[in-house]
């Protein structure tokens, strides 16, 4: 069982996705108990078409997340257009605190996946107050960043998005690092068939993706989606994808102390394994400039 928290646009769009994947059954819970209910009707009546025989069910109680293996949290404050993510930090910290808590308490088998903003202060903080082991607390971190920057490779080059590779680490904000480094088309590393200039401005765009799509509808809704139910798959069917997300890593990558987008192999324990990478002198930099973002805002987290 899977469980959402949070019924609006983007929690119900990965609803629908994980019962058209059939991952398994899913529980949408919202404090408008009415909205979950009234989603979770609407993709019960879809299910003949889709061809989904399990369960899904709207409330905005809490316990319904009993025995869940999957729950994900994506309530809180949304980005308006010219906000940071970290803007969202000390709203969102109050609301995380206490869902974090009701997980733990109705759910403590369960992997608990953090997508509200900033999503790495949200998952240090939901691993501080669930008191999960680590490696059952991660956040969406950069598997999205990854996937814009893989587009955009794509795009410039006018190659296919599956034979395009790539990876960013760091926040999953405006610091974020793109690797140009570990960049490649089937194997062919990008700086073989892109211009500097080329590069550092799919870089920019990558970085700006998500406020970009924010300034023209107001939020973004199939990108996140898209990826949470591609966690949910790698989580529930333990596929060890290797997936840049959210973590507190244990020395790797320098850091120990708080939670930042790395790679890791993502299965059914979480977060089974960080894969640390040498990194370019460049890159190296700006993980530290990005650590050190992450760190001013922990600093300025309210109690
Ligand atoms: C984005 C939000 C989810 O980047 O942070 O689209």
């Amino acid at each position: 069982m899977i469980t959402i928290v949070g019924a609006g646009i983007v929690g119900s769009e990965v609803a629908y996705s994980i019962l058209q994947d059939t991952l398994g059954d899913v529980v949408l819970i919202d404090l408008q108990a009415d909205l979950a209910r009234g989603e979770a009707l609407d993709m019960m009546q879809a299910a003949p078409a889709i061809e989904f025989d399990g369960t899904v069910r709207g409330s905005g109680d809490f316990k319904e997340m009993e025995g869940s293996e999957l729950v994900i949290v994506m309530v809180g404050q949304a980005r308006k257009p010219n906000m940071t993510r970290i803007d969202l930090m000390n709203v969102n910290a109050k609301i995380i605190r206490s869902i974090v808590k009701e997980a733990a308490h109705y759910a403590p088998d369960c992997k608990l996946m953090i997508v509200t903003n900033p999503v790495d202060i949200m998952t240090y903080i939901a691993r501080k107050e669930s008191g999960l082991p680590k490696n059952r607390v991660f956040g969406m971190g950069n598997i999205l960043d990854t996937m814009r920057f893989r587009t955009y490779i794509a795009q410039e080059l006018g190659v296919s998005r599956e034979d395009t590779q790539a990876l960013v680490i760091g926040e999953h904000g405006d610091s974020m690092v793109p690797l140009t480094e570990y960049a490649c088309v089937s194997g062919i590393p990008i700086a073989n068939l892109l211009s500097k200039e080329k590069i550092d401005n799919i870089i920019h765009r990558t970085i700006t993706s998500g406020a970009n799509v924010i300034k023209l509808k107001g939020a973004t809704i199939y990108a996140p989606a898209a990826v949470i139910a591609l966690t949910a798959d790698a989580v529930i069917k333990d596929r060890k994808r290797v997936m840049s997300v959210s973590t507190c890593p244990s020395g790797e990558y320098g850091c120990s102390d708080f939670s930042i987008g790395v790679p890791a192999v993502i299965g059914k324990d979480g977060v089974e394994r960080i894969v640390e990478l040498k990194l370019s002198a460049e890159s190296q930099q700006r993980l530290e400039k990005s650590q050190n973002a992450i760190r001013q805002a922990i600093a300025q987290l309210q109690p």
